[in-house]
């Protein structure tokens, strides 16, 4: 199969230039700057893409690469850093610029097969301090913008091609059509990559690696996990035992709803293990937000695995990890603020044969389009975010069989007027969050002092920050009414205004 390289310098749209690739059906992987050459060369790839990244490359202490890459024959994109660090390699000049560039900006481009179909005259999105003033011999500018006099360069004879701006973003308005210049027009890709050959080639190598032995899955009822089940089943059919904890802290009806779709839907062997009491128990008198989630995954871990030590047969272990659980970073500094755990630890006591992942060479968007091609329903295939330790952290403070049972009612209201007003799939999460503050009302002619639900909705690309979503009033007004008169418990609805950062998604 034809593949792209990106080589990651550490840059934050590294995923998102895969992606793009990916787009125009051309699979991309992307690897740390640290990976030899040797090892690039003996993968084959169709192009390599160098990506952005924060440092300078006049700072020896930055990511380099050997300048070798430049002479092994394979066509090279660099964007941004990648562009400076292809002319550094090559012997061009690059310097702290005079004017830095930031946000969209005007480039003027020479009509070139890399500029094919793209105006003379087009925004493209900057993000530099440094910049070449000088570009190496062998190379020619093709693009310049009012403070940057090589916006783009070429070097036709060897096939190399950098940008000083950001062509994977869409704020730059012919990005994508320049990446398709690079992949179709100098790498000669023929656009292999597409979903329904991706699920035949893994339902086949899932036959061969299977074999006759056993699969168990664990299925939380979250895209990935659903999908996998997806294909496992299609694979090897009644092979496959899909493991589903119902912990009691799912939203209302979801253990139902999970449980349906996989035992009419699909050929496989399902069980589900109602644990809603035990972890109410566990959870008695808890409080503290990382405690909370601290029993609720180790209860959790307790319970799958006491019921996988139950199969007699255990064969394969399967797994939902997706590409970006896999990617290592150029960086690798990335801070993370809470831990989401992606692959899951298996006992020492509990052996399988291997462990099986089919998804993990699929970013998310390309795991719901394999979802809706093998027929899982939307309200899995688009379901938004949910946290491992679900309502748990939903309901502040103490969690209880009541409270869960106010915030799932409430949720579903939420949940309902937002579909029939078209936001389900708009927006990028919503949900209600019981605050765990009681307030004084008046319902009839008598004093309530009941629940305070606060609804959250928010917006974001990819989850580190997030704006809070513009709901109109008059939606937010139906859903405060709904939930105060259909939820028994509930007299006031508050809506939060916090963006991320300083908040974050989730109240806990
Ligand atoms: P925060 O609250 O960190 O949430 O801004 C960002 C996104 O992550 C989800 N989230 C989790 N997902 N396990 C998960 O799989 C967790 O423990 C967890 N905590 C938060 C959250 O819903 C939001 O989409």
């Amino acid at each position: 199969m034809e593949k792209i390289l990106v080589l990651d310098f550490g840059g934050q749209y590294n995923q998102l230039i895969a992606r793009r690739v990916r787009d125009h059906r051309v699979y991309a992987e992307i690897l740390p700057y640290t990976t030899p050459l040797d090892e690039i060369r003996k993968r084959k790839y169709k192009g390599i893409i160098f990506t952005g990244g924060p440092n300078s490359v006049f700072d020896m202490s930055s990511p380099h690469y050997d300048k070798e890459i430049l002479n092994i024959g394979v066509p090279i994109l660099g964007i941004c850093y990648g562009c400076q660090l292809i002319s550094w390699m090559a012997g061009g000049e690059v310097k702290t610029a005079p004017v830095s560039e930031y946000g969209k900006i005007e480039v003027r481009a020479k009509s070139s097969l890399f500029f094919n179909n793209i105006p003379e005259k087009s925004i493209v999105w900057m993000s530099h301090t440094d910049y070449i003033s000088k570009a190496p011999d062998g190379f020619e500018v093709v693009g310049v913008t009012d403070d940057c006099p090589c916006a783009a360069m070429q070097n036709t004879k060897k096939n190399i091609y950098a940008v000083q701006f950001h062509p994977e973003v869409t704020h730059s308005e012919y990005g994508n059509q320049l990446l398709y210049n690079f992949l179709y027009e100098v790498c000669k890709c023929k656009g292999e990559w597409v979903m329904d050959s991706f699920i035949d080639d893994t339902v086949k190598k899932l036959r061969e690696q299977i074999g006759d032995k056993n699969v168990i899955l664990g299925l939380s009822g979250g895209v990935d996990s659903s999908v996998a089940a997806g294909l496992l089943s299609r694979a090897v059919g009644k092979q496959l035992t899909c493991v589903f904890v119902d912990q009691g802290l799912m939203r209302k009806d979801e253990g139902d709803f999970v449980e349906k779709t996989f035992t009419t839907l699909f050929d496989m062997n399902f069980v589900r293990v109602n644990c809603q009491k035990h972890f109410m128990d566990k959870l008695k008198g808890v409080s503290e937000p990382e405690q909370k989630r601290k029993i609720i995954g180790e209860e959790f871990f307790n319970v799958f695995w006491n019921e996988i030590r139950k199969q007699s047969d255990k064969g394969y272990f399967a797994q939902g990890t997706i590409y970006p659980d896999c990617i290592e970073s150029g960086k690798g500094d990335a801070d993370v603020i809470k831990t989401h755990h992606n692959r899951v630890k298996t006992p020492e006591d509990v052996q399988f044969l291997g462990i099986i992942e089919p998804l993990a060479d699929l970013f998310k968007d390309e795991v719901r389009r394999v979802g809706e091609r093998l027929g899982i329903p939307k309200e899995l295939v688009w379901r938004q975010p949910f946290p491992g330790p679900g309502l748990g952290v939903r309901i502040i403070g103490e969690v209880n069989e009541e409270k869960v049972k106010i915030l799932q009612e409430a949720d579903a209201v939420l949940r309902d007027e937002m579909a029939k007003n078209g936001y389900e799939s708009n927006l990028a999460q919503f949900f209600c969050v019981l605050t765990g503050v009681k307030t004084v009302g008046v319902m009839g002619d008598h004093r309530t002092y009941e629940n305070l639900i606060a609804i959250r909705a928010v917006t974001t690309d990819d989850f580190m920050t997030a704006d809070w979503a513009r709901i109109p009033y008059d939606i937010l007004a139906k859903v405060s009414n709904r939930i105060t008169n259909e939820v028994e418990g509930v007299n006031r609805i508050v809506y939060d205004i916090t963006s991320k950062p300083p908040g974050t998604v989730e109240w806990e």
